[in-house]
Protein backbone atom coordinates (compact mmCIF):
# COMPACT_ATOMS: atom_id res chain seq x y z
CA UNK A 1 0.00 0.00 0.00
CA UNK A 2 1.39 3.51 -0.71
CA UNK A 3 1.25 6.52 1.72
CA UNK A 4 -1.47 8.03 -0.19
CA UNK A 5 -3.88 4.69 0.09
CA UNK A 6 -3.25 4.92 3.90
CA UNK A 7 -4.63 8.58 4.12
CA UNK A 8 -8.52 8.22 4.67
CA UNK A 9 -8.57 11.74 4.68
CA UNK A 10 -6.64 15.13 4.08
CA UNK A 11 -7.39 18.73 5.41
CA UNK A 12 -5.75 20.84 2.81
CA UNK A 13 -5.31 24.69 4.05
CA UNK A 14 -8.99 25.06 4.77
CA UNK A 15 -10.08 28.70 6.08
CA UNK A 16 -13.20 29.57 7.11
CA UNK A 17 -15.33 33.10 8.54
CA UNK A 18 -18.52 33.64 8.96
CA UNK A 19 -20.68 36.90 9.21
CA UNK A 20 -22.94 37.63 12.06
CA UNK A 21 -25.61 39.13 10.12
CA UNK A 22 -25.20 38.05 6.83
CA UNK A 23 -27.78 40.52 5.22
CA UNK A 24 -26.07 43.24 6.83
CA UNK A 25 -23.02 44.78 4.49
CA UNK A 26 -21.00 46.15 7.74
CA UNK A 27 -21.74 43.18 9.85
CA UNK A 28 -18.52 42.29 11.50
CA UNK A 29 -16.78 39.17 9.81
CA UNK A 30 -15.03 36.33 12.30
CA UNK A 31 -12.31 34.11 10.77
CA UNK A 32 -12.84 30.49 12.62
CA UNK A 33 -10.50 28.33 10.69
CA UNK A 34 -7.03 29.51 9.68
CA UNK A 35 -4.68 27.53 7.45
CA UNK A 36 -5.52 24.39 8.88
CA UNK A 37 -4.00 21.31 7.35
CA UNK A 38 -3.74 17.64 8.61
CA UNK A 39 -4.55 14.22 7.65
CA UNK A 40 -6.20 11.03 8.65
CA UNK A 41 -4.37 7.72 8.48
CA UNK A 42 -6.71 4.24 8.02
CA UNK A 43 -7.30 2.88 11.12
CA UNK A 44 -6.02 5.61 13.20
CA UNK A 45 -7.74 7.54 15.86
CA UNK A 46 -7.56 11.29 16.01
CA UNK A 47 -8.62 13.75 18.93
CA UNK A 48 -8.78 16.99 18.14
CA UNK A 49 -9.05 19.36 21.33
CA UNK A 50 -8.66 23.34 21.36
CA UNK A 51 -10.68 26.38 23.56
CA UNK A 52 -14.61 26.92 23.44
CA UNK A 53 -15.90 28.24 20.43
CA UNK A 54 -12.64 27.73 18.41
CA UNK A 55 -14.13 26.16 15.35
CA UNK A 56 -13.98 22.26 16.28
CA UNK A 57 -17.38 21.83 15.12
CA UNK A 58 -17.15 24.07 12.29
CA UNK A 59 -13.99 21.97 11.34
CA UNK A 60 -15.95 18.87 11.57
CA UNK A 61 -18.87 20.12 9.59
CA UNK A 62 -16.62 21.15 6.20
CA UNK A 63 -15.11 17.63 6.63
CA UNK A 64 -18.38 16.13 6.32
CA UNK A 65 -19.64 18.44 3.39
CA UNK A 66 -21.91 20.18 5.29
CA UNK A 67 -20.55 23.53 5.32
CA UNK A 68 -18.36 24.73 2.49
CA UNK A 69 -14.77 25.86 3.03
CA UNK A 70 -14.04 29.53 1.60
CA UNK A 71 -10.75 28.22 0.66
CA UNK A 72 -8.44 25.24 0.69
CA UNK A 73 -10.25 21.46 0.33
CA UNK A 74 -11.08 18.51 1.93
CA UNK A 75 -9.96 15.06 0.30
CA UNK A 76 -12.16 11.77 1.14
CA UNK A 77 -10.81 8.83 -0.19
CA UNK A 78 -8.86 10.88 -3.31
CA UNK A 79 -11.73 13.15 -3.80
CA UNK A 80 -12.70 16.44 -3.26
CA UNK A 81 -15.92 16.73 -0.46
CA UNK A 82 -18.51 19.01 -1.97
CA UNK A 83 -21.63 17.20 -0.11
CA UNK A 84 -21.80 14.49 2.59
CA UNK A 85 -20.21 11.33 1.13
CA UNK A 86 -21.90 8.02 1.53
CA UNK A 87 -19.48 6.64 3.59
CA UNK A 88 -18.52 9.23 6.50
CA UNK A 89 -20.33 8.85 9.76
CA UNK A 90 -21.34 11.21 12.13
CA UNK A 91 -22.36 11.12 15.63
CA UNK A 92 -23.41 14.23 17.61
CA UNK A 93 -23.02 15.79 20.96
CA UNK A 94 -26.78 15.78 21.52
CA UNK A 95 -27.42 12.07 19.98
CA UNK A 96 -29.58 13.75 16.75
CA UNK A 97 -31.79 10.42 17.06
CA UNK A 98 -35.52 10.20 16.09
CA UNK A 99 -37.76 9.88 19.51
CA UNK A 100 -40.84 8.41 17.21
CA UNK A 101 -38.73 5.71 15.84
CA UNK A 102 -37.43 2.56 18.12
CA UNK A 103 -33.84 1.58 18.65
CA UNK A 104 -33.43 -0.54 15.46
CA UNK A 105 -35.73 1.35 13.70
CA UNK A 106 -33.02 4.38 14.59
CA UNK A 107 -29.95 2.63 13.64
CA UNK A 108 -31.65 1.12 10.35
CA UNK A 109 -32.18 4.86 9.40
CA UNK A 110 -28.96 5.58 7.50
CA UNK A 111 -29.72 2.68 5.82
CA UNK A 112 -33.04 3.30 4.51
CA UNK A 113 -31.76 6.62 3.16
CA UNK A 114 -29.11 5.00 0.96
CA UNK A 115 -32.23 2.63 0.04
CA UNK A 116 -31.00 -0.68 1.69
CA UNK A 117 -33.83 -3.44 1.37
CA UNK A 118 -35.80 -4.00 4.87
CA UNK A 119 -34.21 -7.63 5.65
CA UNK A 120 -30.68 -6.61 4.37
CA UNK A 121 -31.24 -3.60 6.86
CA UNK A 122 -32.64 -4.96 9.46
CA UNK A 123 -30.20 -7.99 9.85
CA UNK A 124 -26.98 -4.85 9.23
CA UNK A 125 -28.93 -3.34 12.20
CA UNK A 126 -28.81 -5.82 14.22
CA UNK A 127 -25.22 -6.94 14.17
CA UNK A 128 -24.16 -3.46 15.00
CA UNK A 129 -26.88 -3.48 18.18
CA UNK A 130 -25.21 -6.35 19.32
CA UNK A 131 -21.71 -4.91 18.92
CA UNK A 132 -22.53 -2.04 21.00
CA UNK A 133 -23.93 -3.56 23.51
CA UNK A 134 -28.02 -2.81 23.23
CA UNK A 135 -29.18 -6.73 22.09
CA UNK A 136 -32.82 -6.68 24.06
CA UNK A 137 -33.22 -3.09 23.81
CA UNK A 138 -34.09 -2.63 19.56
CA UNK A 139 -38.00 -2.48 20.35
CA UNK A 140 -37.89 0.58 23.05
CA UNK A 141 -38.21 4.13 21.93
CA UNK A 142 -35.64 6.72 22.71
CA UNK A 143 -36.91 8.01 26.11
CA UNK A 144 -37.34 4.28 27.44
CA UNK A 145 -33.39 4.10 27.30
CA UNK A 146 -30.61 5.96 29.12
CA UNK A 147 -28.00 8.76 27.91
CA UNK A 148 -25.58 6.38 27.53
CA UNK A 149 -27.45 3.92 25.88
CA UNK A 150 -28.60 6.27 23.66
CA UNK A 151 -25.27 7.65 22.65
CA UNK A 152 -24.75 3.72 22.09
CA UNK A 153 -27.75 3.97 19.34
CA UNK A 154 -26.05 6.79 17.78
CA UNK A 155 -22.70 5.38 17.44
CA UNK A 156 -24.85 2.06 16.04
CA UNK A 157 -26.32 4.26 13.08
CA UNK A 158 -22.96 6.06 12.40
CA UNK A 159 -21.25 2.63 11.96
CA UNK A 160 -24.04 0.56 10.25
CA UNK A 161 -23.58 2.06 7.21
CA UNK A 162 -19.95 0.84 7.29
CA UNK A 163 -18.53 4.42 6.87
CA UNK A 164 -14.43 4.65 6.06
CA UNK A 165 -14.30 7.55 8.56
CA UNK A 166 -16.18 8.26 11.71
CA UNK A 167 -16.94 11.53 12.81
CA UNK A 168 -17.35 12.33 16.41
CA UNK A 169 -18.33 15.99 17.73
CA UNK A 170 -18.08 15.77 21.56
CA UNK A 171 -20.26 12.39 21.65
CA UNK A 172 -19.97 11.97 25.79
CA UNK A 173 -20.27 15.71 26.52
CA UNK A 174 -23.63 15.47 28.53
CA UNK A 175 -23.24 11.67 29.88
CA UNK A 176 -22.04 11.69 33.66
CA UNK A 177 -18.54 11.08 34.12
CA UNK A 178 -18.68 6.70 35.23
CA UNK A 179 -20.64 6.03 32.13
CA UNK A 180 -18.64 8.01 30.03
CA UNK A 181 -15.67 6.27 31.17
CA UNK A 182 -17.04 2.63 30.29
CA UNK A 183 -18.74 4.28 26.70
CA UNK A 184 -14.61 5.78 26.14
CA UNK A 185 -13.71 1.62 26.79
CA UNK A 186 -16.19 0.10 24.52
CA UNK A 187 -15.45 2.82 21.80
CA UNK A 188 -12.35 1.60 21.59
CA UNK A 189 -12.52 -1.85 21.89
CA UNK A 190 -15.08 -1.35 18.72
CA UNK A 191 -12.86 0.94 16.67
CA UNK A 192 -9.32 -0.57 17.09
CA UNK A 193 -10.92 -4.20 17.03
CA UNK A 194 -14.53 -5.33 16.37
CA UNK A 195 -14.94 -3.02 13.51
CA UNK A 196 -11.72 -0.91 13.13
CA UNK A 197 -12.80 2.42 11.99
CA UNK A 198 -10.85 5.54 10.92
CA UNK A 199 -12.14 8.23 13.67
CA UNK A 200 -12.01 11.82 14.48
CA UNK A 201 -13.00 12.56 17.68
CA UNK A 202 -13.39 16.07 19.11
CA UNK A 203 -13.55 16.54 23.08
CA UNK A 204 -12.73 18.92 25.61
CA UNK A 205 -11.65 16.57 27.70
CA UNK A 206 -8.08 15.98 27.92
CA UNK A 207 -8.08 12.50 30.01
CA UNK A 208 -10.71 11.62 27.49
CA UNK A 209 -8.24 12.27 24.51
CA UNK A 210 -4.78 10.58 25.77
CA UNK A 211 -6.64 7.72 26.41
CA UNK A 212 -8.28 7.35 22.87
CA UNK A 213 -5.71 8.96 20.57
CA UNK A 214 -2.76 7.46 18.70
CA UNK A 215 -2.85 11.93 18.28
CA UNK A 216 -4.07 14.76 19.64
CA UNK A 217 -4.69 18.12 16.94
CA UNK A 218 -4.25 21.16 19.28
CA UNK A 219 -6.10 23.92 17.87
CA UNK A 220 -5.45 27.51 19.10
CA UNK A 221 -8.44 30.21 19.52
CA UNK A 222 -10.10 31.53 16.36
CA UNK A 223 -8.98 31.86 14.29
CA UNK A 224 -7.99 28.22 14.79
CA UNK A 225 -5.02 27.11 13.46
CA UNK A 226 -3.54 23.47 13.86
CA UNK A 227 -0.67 24.13 16.69
CA UNK A 228 0.75 21.14 17.13
CA UNK A 229 0.25 17.59 16.49
CA UNK A 230 0.57 15.55 19.57
CA UNK A 231 1.37 11.75 18.77
CA UNK A 232 0.08 9.57 22.04
CA UNK A 233 2.78 6.64 22.49
CA UNK A 234 0.84 4.39 24.04
CA UNK A 235 -0.06 0.69 24.18
CA UNK A 236 -2.69 -0.24 22.06
CA UNK A 237 -4.69 -2.33 24.72
CA UNK A 238 -5.31 0.60 26.70
CA UNK A 239 -8.72 -0.46 27.74
CA UNK A 240 -6.64 -3.58 29.58
CA UNK A 241 -5.10 -1.57 32.44
CA UNK A 242 -4.66 1.87 34.67
CA UNK A 243 -2.93 4.35 31.65
CA UNK A 244 -3.10 6.64 34.43
CA UNK A 245 -0.46 4.87 35.98
CA UNK A 246 2.19 5.10 33.28
CA UNK A 247 4.64 7.54 33.61
CA UNK A 248 3.96 9.22 30.24
CA UNK A 249 0.78 9.99 30.92
CA UNK A 250 1.19 12.49 33.07
CA UNK A 251 3.98 14.00 30.79
CA UNK A 252 1.35 14.93 28.08
CA UNK A 253 -1.29 15.62 30.18
CA UNK A 254 0.97 18.26 31.36
CA UNK A 255 1.50 19.17 28.07
CA UNK A 256 -1.53 19.56 27.07
CA UNK A 257 -3.13 21.31 29.84
CA UNK A 258 0.07 24.04 29.19
CA UNK A 259 -1.11 24.53 26.01
CA UNK A 260 -5.06 25.33 26.73
CA UNK A 261 -3.93 27.42 29.86
CA UNK A 262 -1.68 29.36 27.63
CA UNK A 263 -4.61 29.57 24.67
CA UNK A 264 -7.58 30.25 27.21
CA UNK A 265 -5.93 32.58 29.18
CA UNK A 266 -4.15 34.53 26.20
CA UNK A 267 -7.90 35.22 25.24
CA UNK A 268 -9.44 36.09 28.11
CA UNK A 269 -8.86 39.41 28.84
CA UNK A 270 -6.49 38.44 31.94
CA UNK A 271 -3.32 39.24 30.60
CA UNK A 272 -1.97 36.12 31.53
CA UNK A 273 0.64 34.41 29.47
CA UNK A 274 1.83 30.88 30.83
CA UNK A 275 5.58 30.59 29.11
N1 LIG B 1 -23.42 29.28 10.78
C1 LIG B 1 -22.75 30.19 11.51
N2 LIG B 1 -22.95 31.51 11.33
C2 LIG B 1 -22.26 32.44 12.05
N3 LIG B 1 -21.32 32.11 12.98
C3 LIG B 1 -21.08 30.80 13.20
C4 LIG B 1 -21.77 29.77 12.49
N4 LIG B 1 -21.33 28.57 12.92
C5 LIG B 1 -20.40 28.84 13.86
N5 LIG B 1 -20.26 30.17 14.03
C6 LIG B 1 -19.30 30.81 14.94
O1 LIG B 1 -18.02 30.29 14.68
C7 LIG B 1 -17.30 30.11 15.90
C8 LIG B 1 -16.84 28.67 16.01
O2 LIG B 1 -17.99 27.85 16.23
P1 LIG B 1 -17.88 26.28 16.43
O3 LIG B 1 -19.23 25.80 16.81
O4 LIG B 1 -17.23 25.67 15.24
O5 LIG B 1 -16.85 26.19 17.68
P2 LIG B 1 -16.52 24.95 18.59
O6 LIG B 1 -15.04 24.92 18.73
O7 LIG B 1 -17.18 23.73 18.10
O8 LIG B 1 -17.17 25.40 19.98
P3 LIG B 1 -17.58 24.49 21.24
O9 LIG B 1 -16.30 24.09 21.88
O10 LIG B 1 -18.37 25.42 22.11
O11 LIG B 1 -18.39 23.34 20.73
C9 LIG B 1 -18.21 30.55 17.03
O12 LIG B 1 -17.89 31.87 17.38
C10 LIG B 1 -19.60 30.49 16.41
O13 LIG B 1 -20.46 31.45 16.97
MG1 LIG C 1 -18.59 22.42 18.93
Amino acid sequence: MDQSESIVVRVNDVTKSFKNRKKDPSAQVLKVLDGVSFELKRGSFTSIIGPSGCGKTTLLRIIDGLTRPDSGEVIFNGETVVSPPERMGFVFQQFGLLPWRTVIKNVEFGLELKGVDPDERKEVAQKYIEIVGLKGFESHYVHEISAGMQQRVGLARALAIDPDVLLMDEPFASIDMQTREILQQQLLQIVKGAVQKTTLFVTHNVDEAIYLSDEILLLSTHPAEVKDIIKVELPKDRWSYDIRTVPEYGELRSKIWKFLEKEIMATSGFGYSAS
